[in-house]
């Protein structure tokens, strides 16, 4: 690991992992390298059982069943899974203003198909309305689908509230975990969401390539239909899929080492506890937006309130193009961000940032206030010599 470098891109993935982590991938690959649940050797029973552990971890987490949990490559194929699955044409699904392109672009692609989609506005100072949820529904509608928090400001939505929205009306919740799972509390069951995606690199410091969807009560099996079918090691005498979780939405050999990493980080965050990991981040987040609303010639886009945020902060420079700001930081200080629209352009048009985007600091648990100190001083020099 590089000590020089200040690695501020977690909102992209996370880095570094706890160390945990890359040893339980090594242990999987080394001594339960098998197939799960297609042969009935022991190091396939092995690998079946270090897979079920993960599945248990996941479930842990989010307050739901083991079997609930559908582990997917990463959030995106979690969400698509869930609008695919259960979206047709007639449907209508309501949506906010900040999503990621996971949601909108799947979303984009099916109003082609037929479903009608709406979109409710969030606020460019991050007032997201649950009466305007409210007043959004139909007859037809079958989904709402909300990120919890925009990986372009760290602002947070009332999902809690939408849910009890949902509920009501008899209508499925969605949330795009991407950027809260292992960073805010999330309890599927008191939040009364029905599916939620997840994604496993970042904030709950597992491998790349894992993820998944957490499928609740009130989902119909019967009516999600998979996106990929094939062999699940169940019921191999039928040529159908199976309709049980979470078969039916894990056909394919799994990331069996990516799962035994990621289930070493979800324990890991476990342990040190979600309210400590938050406090932490928030403190270096309150620390840096502080630093940033002092500098001459940086705005600060969305909104500023701690309780309502995670800790994703972007920025722009006067007369400076997001990209060279971000050019600069690397190469004359070692400090790495991503720049942009995010994936997500209709939150930086929501923001008033489109189409140049901002720079987006994305805080982790291995930060420090040291490095928070250093990446200020290096905007500092940045805007300075541009003035
Ligand atoms: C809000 C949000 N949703 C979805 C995703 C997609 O996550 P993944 O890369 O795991 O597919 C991201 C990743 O940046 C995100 O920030």
């Amino acid at each position: 690991m590089n000590d020089s470098l200040i690695y501020l891109d977690n909102a992209a993935t996370s880095w570094p992992k706890p160390p945990a982590v890359g040893q339980a991938v090594l242990r999987f690959m080394e001594e339960a390298g098998a197939n799960p649940g297609r042969s009935a050797h022991r190091l396939s029973v092995e690998a079946a059982r270090r897979i079920y552990s993960a599945r248990e971890a996941a479930a842990e987490i989010f307050n739901a069943d083991p079997l609930q949990v559908a582990f997917t490559q990463n959030a995106t194929l979690a969400l698509n899974l869930a609008l695919y699955g259960l979206l047709r044409a007639g449907d209508h699904v309501i949506t906010s203003s900040i999503e990621h392109n996971s949601v909108m672009r799947p979303l984009r692609r099916m109003e082609k198909d037929g479903v009608e989609v709406s979109i409710i506005p969030c606020s460019p100072w991050g007032e997201f309305d649950p009466d305007d949820v409210r007043n959004a529904l139909q007859p037809n509608t079958r989904m709402i689908v909300l990120t919890r928090s925009s990986n372009v400001t760290g602002t947070v939505l009332p999902i809690r509230r939408i849910g009890e929205i949902a509920r009501r009306a008899g209508v499925l919740l969605l949330t795009d975990e991407a950027q809260t799972a292992g960073t805010f509390p999330i309890d599927m069951k008191a939040d009364l969401i029905d599916l939620l995606a997840f994604t496993g690199h970042k904030g709950l410091y597992g491998p790349p390539g894992t993820g998944g969807l957490v499928v609740g009560e009130r989902v119909n099996l019967k009516e999600l239909q998979p996106l990929i079918q094939g062999g699940t090691g169940s019921r191999s005498e039928y040529e159908e899929q199976p309709v049980f979780m979470p078969d039916c939405l894990e056909s394919g050999t799994p990331n069996g080492a990516g799962l035994a990493g990621l289930e070493a980080g979800i324990r890991w965050v476990l342990e040190k506890g979600i309210p400590t990991i938050r406090q932490h981040e928030m403190q270096l987040c309150s620390q840096l937006m502080d630093g940033i609303s002092a500098i001459e010639g940086v705005t600060m886009v969305g909104t500023r309130e701690v309780l309502l945020r995670t800790a994703v902060v972007s920025f722009t420079i006067d007369g400076l193009q997001p990209s060279e700001v971000g050019q600069r930081l690397d190469e004359e200080y070692g400090i790495l961000c991503r720049v942009g629209l995010h994936c997500a352009p209709a939150a930086h048009r929501t923001w008033g940032s489109f189409p140049a985007g901002t720079v987006r600091f994305s805080i982790g648990v291995f930060n420090t206030s040291a490095q928070i100190e250093s990446a200020l001083a290096a905007i500092r020099q940045i805007a300075k010599r541009n003035h």
